[in-house]
């Protein structure tokens, strides 16, 4: 058990006191110990080097608020001209970041809902090796708790009903609900510097993450509505089932707008770049729905933000009632059907997971005849093994002393279409994203543009052999 420090109290307080809050009673969640068990994920892994011989690169992420791409190439942005001629921002912000992130986590005419004591920065340790099969990227950052919960359900006897109880920051939590998303590490990857529009003068060398981040997705000012995406013929019901717009390249669409052109897409361009390499790999590591099975997503980027061509990912959904959900925890194992309120409030959320499949199965059918107690809890994500394309990328994992610690292990090549093939010598342009403290979507913290090459190139994370 270890204490976490006062400062995370601090920004506790005075979220309490921003939401008019009384700690001692309040009706939500909110944990009120600040003692949390160590988390490991990492079971008999062992790298087979050794970490202390492989070069560190700190870098700095930061909070980028509604700085979509659309933003970016306005007047309003003095980096407006610099971008359409061919400079990256790291030629003017490098260096900065943390002064930027500061500004914009506030709240200014890029952040209108901020989030109250939320730092402007936070600073990622990178390492990186490969050998003769696999690739290895080891990530630490520090965080003040464990993120292993996600959605969760929450039973509320006077209604008989298990009531959706889990939030994201900004939004404030209702009667009973509480903080819950969960801490995520991603990473976007490319080997053709893919231009940030047709024509562009800069791609993803030079824009990095921006070159997928538009005014369009969710929580971005010109997000179209559920219906609208819902009834758009190619992403829509009809066809790939969504209803929202997440991360996507503008050069899959056949015309832009102040909106990044969301709803013109071409989806003949699309399929031709697939086969061309032309997207972004995407590697998700998720605290609740990847990391206690061992595992990242291993997603991709084109028209749309996609999960891998094959396989399923590390997690299903259950949603009560229980007509398409099955699972609850095995009593034998856990001691509980349901996870106890009382737990997650002391914060002891280590046996939060709930696995259907691998050595640490802890589910039973779910029975209605349990008893289900008023603030008993399911989450609404349970565990399985991933596969195929989806499972490609392992990921062992620890969090202690206020420290996630993460190693990612892939094959150079997985063989699947999906995924980057990483070859020494080559350096890869890359970024990545963090959610910490409960957020999702543009909440995170992102870094400029990188590079990482394997072997004896130049680039800003270096990846040595270690066979
Ligand atoms: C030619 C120089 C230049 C380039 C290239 C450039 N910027 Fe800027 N940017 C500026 C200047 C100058 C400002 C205003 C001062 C400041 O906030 O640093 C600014 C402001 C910003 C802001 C607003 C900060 C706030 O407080 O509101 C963001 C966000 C930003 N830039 C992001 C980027 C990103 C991301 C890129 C690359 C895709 C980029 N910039 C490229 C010069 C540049």
């Amino acid at each position: 058990m270890l204490k976490i420090c006062f400062s995370g109290f601090a920004v506790m307080l005075a979220s309490f006191i921003a939401f008019g809050v009384n700690l001692g009673l309040s009706s939500h969640l909110e944990e009120t110990d600040q003692e949390y068990p160590s988390i490991d994920f990492t079971g008999d892994f062992v790298f087979p080097g050794d970490w202390g011989d492989v070069p560190t690169t700190w870098v700095t992420t930061f909070y980028p608020g509604q700085s979509s791409w659309q933003w970016l190439e306005r007047e309003a942005h003095p980096g407006a001209s610099g971008l359409a001629n061919g400079t990256g921002c790291r030629s003017c912000h490098e260096g900065r970041e943390e002064a930027l992130g500061e500004s914009l986590v506030k709240g200014n005419e890029l952040e209108p809902t901020p989030i109250e004591g939320k730092a402007g920065a936070k600073d990622l340790k990178l390492q990186a090796a490969y050998d003769e099969q696999y690739f290895y990227l080891r990530a630490e950052w520090e965080s003040e708790r464990p993120g292993i919960t996600h959605g969760t359900y929450r039973y509320d006897e006077s209604k008989g009903e298990w009531i959706r109880a889990s939030k994201n920051k900004p939004y404030p939590l209702g009667k009973n609900e509480f903080y819950s998303y969960e801490d995520r590490l991603a990473l976007i990857l490319d080997d053709q510097n893919i231009a940030a529009y047709a024509g562009a003068q800069v791609g993803v060398k030079e824009v990095g993450c921006w070159v997928t981040c538009h005014s369009s997705m969710r929580e971005m000012p010109k997000r179209p509505s559920t219906e609208e995406v819902k009834a758009h013929p190619y992403l829509g019901e009809d066809n790939l089932g969504e209803d929202d717009i997440r991360k996507y390249l503008l050069k899959t669409r056949y015309e832009l707008d102040e909106a990044g052109g969301w709803d013109k897409v071409d989806s003949e361009k699309a399929e031709q770049m697939f086969e061309e390499g032309e997207f972004l790999d995407l590697i998700q590591f998720r605290g609740a729905r990847s990391a206690p099975m061992q595992s990242a997503s291993s997603d991709y980027v084109l028209e749309y933000r996609f999960s891998g061509v094959s396989g399923v990912n590390s997690w299903i959904n259950q949603d009560p009632p229980y007509v398409e959900s099955d699972w609850m925890y095995d009593r034998e194992k856990t001691g509980f059907n349901f996870f106890p309120e009382e737990k997650l409030k002391a914060g002891e959320i280590d046996q939060y997971p709930l696995y259907t499949e691998g050595p640490k199965q802890n589910w039973a059918h779910y029975d209605p005849e349990a008893e289900a107690r008023d603030g008993d809890m399911l989450p609404r994500r349970i565990l399985r093994e991933a596969t195929g394309s989806r499972g490609a990328v392992d990921a062992y994992s620890k969090w202690e002393d206020g420290k996630w610690a993460v190693t990612l292990v892939r094959e150079l090549d997985t063989g699947y279409p999906d995924d980057k093939v990483l070859t020494e010598g080559n350096v890869y342009n890359v970024g990545f994203g963090l959610f910490d403290d409960h957020v999702s979507s543009r909440f995170h913290y992102v870094t400029l543009p990188l590079t990482m090459g394997l072997g004896d190139v130049e680039a800003d994370i270096q990846a040595i052999r270690i066979d």
